[in-house]
């Protein structure tokens, strides 16, 4: 079995998981971190080197605000647990989005997050907070301009694709070979676009709070019948003509 080196997934279906249980909104959330942590063993124990999940996106702050506070609160006790997580279970994990939104605690809880996992060997675990693709984007985009304009770009033509993903969030860090989105909606909702590129996507109805190890393992089952091209080759084989 080709186990992918990294997988990203869209959490997504908390609400719906907890509407159908007669709950509010909010317990799908609870459950859901829950899961986050769930789905992290289960990656390592597969043999996955990186994770990154979609914890909260650039366009969520548009709930409605109890929510959007039910979360923030909810993400507070999510990275104190994490730390606790990492250290037990030697992740190295890495925030990608704009954090300077977030409450000064939540920051520094995330800091502390990414300051003492530094050097731990196993699972790459990177939490996309306050993330949207459109935003990164932008931001890589001003940065280069501020290094063109203080001289350490001097020639457009320095500006290649290693240089740009070099100033996204996702620096150093491979590009996805699978995404699993669950709950059903089959859409990016700005979620790394550029870094997806040549990702197999893999949708499955289960809500996010009740997705397994076995569902991971469903979904790097499918990825396994995927013949995955680049540009018309077959990956591994560029020296082979598809016909
Ligand atoms: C995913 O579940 C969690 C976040 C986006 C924060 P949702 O909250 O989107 O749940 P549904 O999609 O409304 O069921
Ligand atoms: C995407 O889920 C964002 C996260 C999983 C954090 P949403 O539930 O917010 O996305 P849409 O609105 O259905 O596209
Ligand atoms: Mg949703």
């Amino acid at each position: 079995m080709d186990i992918p080196r990294h997988v990203a997934i869209i959490l997504d279906g908390n609400g719906r998981w907890a509407k159908s249980k007669r709950m509010p909104r909010n317990y799908g959330h609870v459950k859901g971190a829950a899961n986050v942590e769930v789905i992290c063993r289960a990656a390592d124990e597969l043999g996955i080197k990186y994770l990154t999940v979609y914890l909260f996106s650039t366009e969520n702050w548009r709930r409605n605000q109890d929510e959007v506070r039910a979360l923030m609160k909810l993400f507070h006790s999510y990275t104190r647990t994490a730390i606790r997580q990492a250290r037990e279970n030697n992740m190295r994990c890495r925030v990608i989005g704009d954090p300077s939104a977030l409450d000064e605690t939540l920051q520094n809880n995330l800091r502390e997050l990414v300051e003492s996992s530094r050097e731990n060997t196993g699972l790459n675990f990177q939490l996309a907070l306050n993330y949207g693709s459109r935003d990164e984007i932008v931001r890589a985009v001003r940065s280069i301009a501020r290094d063109a304009q203080s001289g350490k770009i001097q020639d457009p033509g320095q500006i290649t694709e290693d240089l740009f993903a070099s100033y996204l969030d996702t620096a150093d860090i491979p590009d996805p070979d699978l995404l699993i989105r669950t709950s059903g909606e089959q859409r990016l909702s700005n979620y790394l676009m550029w870094q997806l590129a040549y990702a197999e996507l893999y949708f499955t109805p289960v809500p996010w709070p009740a997705f397994t190890k076995k569902d991971l393992e469903l979904a790097i089952e499918a990825y396994n019948q995927r013949t995955r091209r680049f540009g018309g080759l077959v990956k591994g084989e560029e020296d082979t003509e598809v016909h």
